[in-house]
This record gives C-alpha cells, structure tokens and sequence, in this order.
C-alpha cells in the first residue's frame, strides 16, 4: 500500500513543478498539493527539535460539534508574540463558531490551524499558520505568517518585511498572469494581503494568498515565488535580517514532504500490566490533544497516586516536546496516537489520513524509542479508511465510553462530577492535558475513585491478555463491554 501512495504523490509532483508559481485543484479537504523540493513555492522550515524555549499552546474544543483544534507555538523569549497569537486564534475561532451554519452540512464543520516556526534565532522568529475552515460545505484555507523582532520585543507583520509593497505587487502580477484562474487585477500593495511573506531555501521571497483572496473559487494553494535578485531591493532593514536569518539556519521540514519514518521496531502497549483487570476494578483515564503546558503537572499529580493512563498526542505537540513523552515512558504510561495536527480524518484522502498518522507514529517512535500500537482519531470521527490505514500501521482505535465534557466546562469540581459519575468497571474516561481546568479536576477523580476501589491502568491492560487488534475500534474495557452490549470492540 506505501508503495501504491508513493507512486501517486510523483505523477501529482511531476504536474505541479512546471514554473514558479502554481495553483493546484484541491483534494478533499481543500488540501494543499503535494510539493517536492524543487518546488521554488516550498517555505523553509526549522526543525521543531532544535529551537530551545519551544512549548505548544492548544485551544480544543473536544469531540462535540463544530470541530475545533488550533495549535500554535510558544517561544520563552517571545511573550508578546505568544500573547498575539493565541489572540489572533481565539479571535478566528470566534469568528468561525458564529458564523451560521450550513443548511445542509455534508459534515460537522471544522476549524483546524497548525504552524511551523520559520525562523527561530539570532534575534528574529518567525510563526507561519496554516487555517483550514470547512463550512460543512466549502472549504477555505488560509495563511498567515507573523515575526518577531527579538531586539526590539515587537512583533512584525508579514509585510513590514517589505520596504516597497507596491513593487512586489507588481512582481506578484506580472507572475500570475496567465493563469486565467487568477484575478490579477485584485492584486494590490494591501498589506492585508500580503499577510504571509517567507522565503525558500534560495533565500527566494514566497507570497502565499488565501483561498478566495485573488480567485474566484477555492483553487488550491496560490503562491509566488519572487527570486532573490529581484525580491532583495524591495526588503525593509528588518525583511534583511530575516532572510539572513533564513540563510544561516540548517533547512528542515518542507510543506507536506512525506514522512521518513525511522520508526523503531518495539511497539509500546502489547503487554498487558501488572494489574489484573479480571480481578481489580480497572478504570482507564485517557488524556487527548497534548503534551502542552499543563502535562508536566499532570504527570506529577499521577504520580503522587500511582495512577497510569494512556496520552493521546497530537504528533506537532509531540514534536516540541519530547521530553515529556519519555517522561510518560518512564513513568509507566502508555503514549499513543492521536494523529499530526488533528484533523477530522473523515474528511481527508486517503494518503493524507496515512500521513498523518504515520508521521505521529515517526515523532513518537524517534522521541521514546517505541511506536504506538493505540490510536484515537480526533473527535472520534472514523470510516473504513481510517480503520484500513490504522491496521496496516498496526493500530487499534480507541473510543471511549465516558466524555467528562471537559473541553465544554471550564469547571474542575463539575469535570470531576462527571468523571466520577460515569467511571464503571473497565470504563474508558474521555479527558484533555491541554486544558488547564482538566488537569485542576485530576486529583478530585482519584481521590474519590481510590476511595472507591478503583484502580487506574493503561487502555491494554482492561483487555488482559486478550490483544488489541489493529484496525478494530474500542469503546470500552471488557468489563464494562459485557456488562453493557454494543459497547463491545466493533
Ligand atoms: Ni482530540
């Protein structure tokens, strides 16, 4: 199957490489195409693994509709860049859960933002977001790139890197023209537009546009790559330090390369624990969405109780934060896979539901030493696709039989009630690390559930000896299945 996808993504390369500029027909999803380096449109990337003071923010709404997930990342020495942009993310979730909804939605809309960090040293940084808002009937993808000027503290639009906007408006039109899809004339020195400026390994300018912003329809990814020669003389004092900046950092990750997944041989989550859950009162508490700032508090609030659980990840979180998934490792929780940037996976191409899932796999992997052998899709939305992707990847996907609401309320003692209300024998909790009232209500469910006798295991181990097969869905411990019929693993 690999081998069939890898196929499909060169003859897609093969038609998109044709000039500097492309515009591709979007995939399900208004996805990007699928770039390949030579692509002169493909923005440099740092790795996330080399920038220090690295952290994710993650606003979620949980598995209720609309679907709703924004990530962004944290730099320490950057708060008024922090502060930006989780107001700029709050601000476009705002707008999008307001908006009415479609009359006929062919699916639970969705609003889904991922980053990655552009520049990330000497004295400039830089964040590129990449939204995608599906109406329930049409999709729009935007960019939006922000930096930030260390020496000065200030954070800096995407053209206050250009010192003659009008001059690059030109250069933008002079290169769209032609391409009949493309309304040129819409094309002006608007800094509004020009809202997402960064450069590729060339040290070329790349100007990525909105869907909708300079074409009719949702054509895809429209981008322009300005070469170097021509885009230097047009830059602003701090446009020059940026690209200089650029040049000097060791290029890392490209828009959607395929995954290399050096992706060790041990699986985690096979063996089944100490405890018997044939005899114990086994519950499962599982935490989505993280690691973020809240999960280190978590692990000591666990910690304290002798109580494990199972870690959903997201694979971009997981990405910054490798220290707190062996942290995980070591302390005798089980990390699984709750997919890259966590999209409605429902939603996508096949070959896209394969990358996200194997790329998480790859972060997780290369992070602990072990690949996970458990998978949640987000919102725990799942078709025969997903099931088909998960079991050629090895995984099973897990459910859960008791949502805590937490992402709804923002009240610890109330996310407690409903935890402890709905935990049964072998019962599998729905909870999120990434909000900071979820992990407040932590110590009140295992207080009140070890007053009752409970004892808290990995998702695995409510199955005993029984493995988990890949590709199967899970909604709850055999415990709890038998005593509850169509909750049984289906
Ligand atoms: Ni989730």
């Amino acid at each position: 199957m690999p081998q069939k996808r890898f196929t499909r993504i060169i003859a897609l390369a093969a038609v998109i490489v044709t000039g500097c500029w492309f515009t591709a027909p979007s995939a399900i999803g208004g996805d990007e195409a699928i770039t390949v380096p030579a692509e002169p449109t493909v923005v440099t990337f740092v790795d996330p693994t080399q920038v220090s003071g690295l952290s994710t923010e993650t606003i979620s709404g949980g598995p209720g509709r609309p679907h709703v997930y924004a990530g962004y990342p944290t730099l320490t020495y950057a708060p008024a860049l922090n502060t930006r942009l989780h107001q700029e993310m709050t601000a476009a979730i705002r707008r999008f859960t307001s908006r009415k909804p479609e009359r006929d939605p062919r699916s639970a809309p969705e609003f889904n933002s991922e980053w990655q960090i552009t520049a990330a040293s000497g004295d400039v940084a830089g964040v590129r977001l990449r939204t995608a808002e599906f109406s329930g009937a049409n999709w729009r993808v935007s960019f939006r790139t922000l930096w930030y000027d260390r020496t000065r503290r200030k954070v800096l639009e995407s053209h206050e890197l250009i010192a003659k906007l009008d001059v690059l408006a030109s250069l933008v039109r002079e290169r769209l023209e032609g391409g009949s899809t493309v309304h040129t004339d819409e094309i002006t020195a608007s800094p509004k537009l020009f809202d997402s400026i960064d450069f590729n390994q060339n040290g070329d300018l790349v100007v990525e546009f909105d869907d909708y912003a300079v074409a009719a329809g949702s054509i895809g990814r429209v981008a322009v790559a300005v070469p170097r020669r021509e885009a230097d003389p047009l830059l602003s004092a701090f446009g020059r330090e940026v690209r200089d900046t650029v040049d000097a950092a060791t290029p890392a990750s490209m828009v959607n390369a395929l995954p290399a997944p050096q992706i060790p041989n041990v699986t985690a989550g096979v063996l089944h624990g100490p405890v018997d859950c044939a005899v114990a009162k086994c519950v499962a508490l599982t935490f989505n969405d993280g690691p973020g700032p809240y999960t280190g508090r978590l692990l000591d609030i666990l910690a304290a109780k002798e109580a494990r659980a199972t870690f959903y990840t997201v694979g971009s979180n997981a990405e910054a934060r490798p220290d707190l998934l062996r942290r995980m490792r070591d302390e005798g929780h089980l990390i699984a896979n709750h997919t890259w940037s966590h999209r409605d996976l429902t939603l996508l191409p096949e070959s896209k539901i394969y990358a996200q899932i194997s790329r998480t796999q790859s972060v997780i992997g290369s992070a602990t030493g072990q690949v996970p052998s458990l998978m949640r899709a987000p919102y725990g939305e799942r078709d025969p696709r997903v099931a088909e992707v998960a079991k050629e990847l090895g995984l099973s996907i897990v459910q859960w039989n008791v949502d805590t609401r937490d992402a709804k309320d923002p009240n610890p003692h109330t996310i407690a009630r409903h935890a402890i209300d709905g935990a049964a024998r072998g019962a599998i909790l729905l909870m999120h690390d990434v909000h900071r009232e979820s992990v407040n209500a932590v110590p009140e469910v295992l207080k009140e559930l070890i007053r009752r006798g409970y004892v808290f295991v990995t998702v695995p181990e409510l199955y005993g000896s029984r493995p988990m097969e890949p590709g199967k869905s899970y909604h709850a411990g055999a415990a709890a299945a038998a005593g509850h019929p169509g909750q049984a693993p289906r």
